[in-house]
């Protein structure tokens, strides 16, 4: 895979990161504090890392299950067209259910999960999403918890990619492109 010639500058550093996963899991914690075992639900791949520590911070007996739904591809641009590449095992009818999103740019890859979830009757549905790009949504979707408003920046690290590549990084950095 080819892409053209850039550089990452870090944006969010890995300490604050932990800083804030720590503070999300508290609300968290306390906003599922009476619930039996909470699904938590990661959109794969981008949000790994984050439900990873996110769920170490929870104080709330939790079960894991992963959706992967299409994102952009090689590109930076989103396609507006949301596919489901795989769903979850386990079913959520009745049950408490947090979905684990990276990043909510456009708006239309959470809006289409949550459709999809909400068919299932989950007895609650929540949204916490480790960066928001507030100026990039076009749709209504809203999510409960936010770990940082970013500016409209391509970003990659903690999870995040660019056409598969920096998702080990351990902060959070913005792709600027070199050369001509
Ligand atoms: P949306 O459907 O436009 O909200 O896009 C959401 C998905 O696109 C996220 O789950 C990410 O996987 C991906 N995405 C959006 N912005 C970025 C970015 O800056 N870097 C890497 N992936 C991104
Ligand atoms: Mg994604």
């Amino acid at each position: 895979m080819t892409t053209k010639p850039y550089t990452v500058d870090e944006l969010i550093s890995a300490k604050a990161i932990a800083a804030r996963v720590e503070a999300l899991a508290k609300e968290i914690s306390t906003h599922f504090a009476d619930t039996d075992k909470l699904v938590v639900v990661g959109l794969l791949r981008g949000s790994f890392i984050f439900i990873a520590d996110l769920v170490r911070e929870l104080d709330l007996p939790v079960e894991v299950d992963f959706m992967e739904a299409s994102s952009y591809g090689n590109s930076t641009e989103s396609s507006r067209e949301v596919r489901i590449l795989k769903d979850l095992r386990g079913e959520i009818a009745g049950r408490d259910v947090l979905v684990v999103e990276d990043i909510v740019d456009t708006g239309y890859t959470l809006k289409h999960v949550l459709e999809i979830l909400g068919t299932r009757h989950p007895r609650r549905m929540e949204v916490c999403a480790l960066l928001n790009k507030p100026s990039r949504r076009e749709t209504d979707v809203v999510a409960k918890w936010i770990g940082f408003d970013i500016p409209d920046k391509f970003v990659v690290g903690y999870g995040i990619d660019y056409a598969q590549r920096n998702r080990n990084l351990p902060h959070i950095g913005a792709v600027r492109f070199t050369g001509f």
